[in-house]
């Protein structure tokens, strides 16, 4: 059976970054929703359009266009295993509408690591965030900087900040989140699948502590 793993948790959190590392050990297909918004508003498409409007409000994009953008993501080839599931769901509509789905394959979520930090830490963080315009490789001017300033380590593509990581627009994220996208952890701790990870730690000790709880 595959395996599906919700990472959830705040904006700024770790979630990306985490989710990049647990997919190169683990193999499973990395899946993030903002990372699919990105790549369509790059390519200009009418969802990408569509998502610009909400995203740089720090407003969620509409249930149903993200809803059928993630179940023609999760049906591709190189999900056949599963994939760890990054900023989907975020409201309790898509988390029904992802069950339905996993069912439809004969799975379901496996495990939901829900990574937790203070808000001071959150806007510190996305604040100063640099992604790269080739494939949104995640680094901190100051708690990962590249190598060399404004380039990718990993392609050597031009690093960029986020539209929507501006002071203001976290603030109106970390909002939308505790409105939104809260009522998913105590759905998932009644499930007996919510793990709690402290994602004030170093990155390397948060990962520790997710692959120590997802092997339990
Ligand atoms: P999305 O792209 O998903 O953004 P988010 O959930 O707000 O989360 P972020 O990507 O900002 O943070 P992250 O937790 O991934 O942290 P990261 O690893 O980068 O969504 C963007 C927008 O798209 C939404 O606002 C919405 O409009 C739309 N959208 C997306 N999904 C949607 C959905 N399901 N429904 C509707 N709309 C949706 O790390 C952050 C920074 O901290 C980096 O600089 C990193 O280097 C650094 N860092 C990470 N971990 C550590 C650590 N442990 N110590 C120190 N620094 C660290
Ligand atoms: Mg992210």
């Amino acid at each position: 059976m595959a395996t599906y793993i919700v990472l959830l948790g705040p904006p700024g959190v770790g979630k990306g970054t985490q989710a990049r590392i647990l997919s190169e050990t683990s193999k499973l297909a990395h899946v993030s929703s903002g990372d699919l918004f990105r790549e369509n508003l790059k390519n200009e498409t009418e969802l990408g359009k569509l998502a610009k409007s909400f995203m740089d409000k720090g407003e969620l994009v509409p249930d149903d266009v993200t809803i059928s953008m993630i179940r023609d993501r999760i049906s591709r080839p190189d999900c056949e295993a599963g994939a760890i599931l990054d900023g989907f769901p975020r409201t309790p509509a898509q988390a029904t509408a992802l069950e339905d789905m996993l069912a439809e394959f004969g799975s379901e979520v496996n495990a939901v690591p829900y990574i937790t930090a203070a808000e001071s830490v959150l806007v510190e963080r996305a604040s100063g965030r640099w992604t790269c315009k080739a494939q949104g490789h995640i680094y901190h001017e100051k708690f990962n900087p590249p190598k060399q300033a404004g380039v990718c380590d990993i392609d050597g593509s031009e690093v960029y900040q986020r539209e929507d990581d501006k002071v203001e627009t976290v603030t109106k994220r970390i909002r939308v989140y505790f409105e939104q996208t809260m009522p998913l952890v105590e759905h998932y701790r009644t499930a007996g699948k919510l793990i709690e990870i402290d994602g004030t730690q170093p990155v390397e000790q948060v990962t520790k502590d997710l692959l120590a709880a997802l092997k339990r």
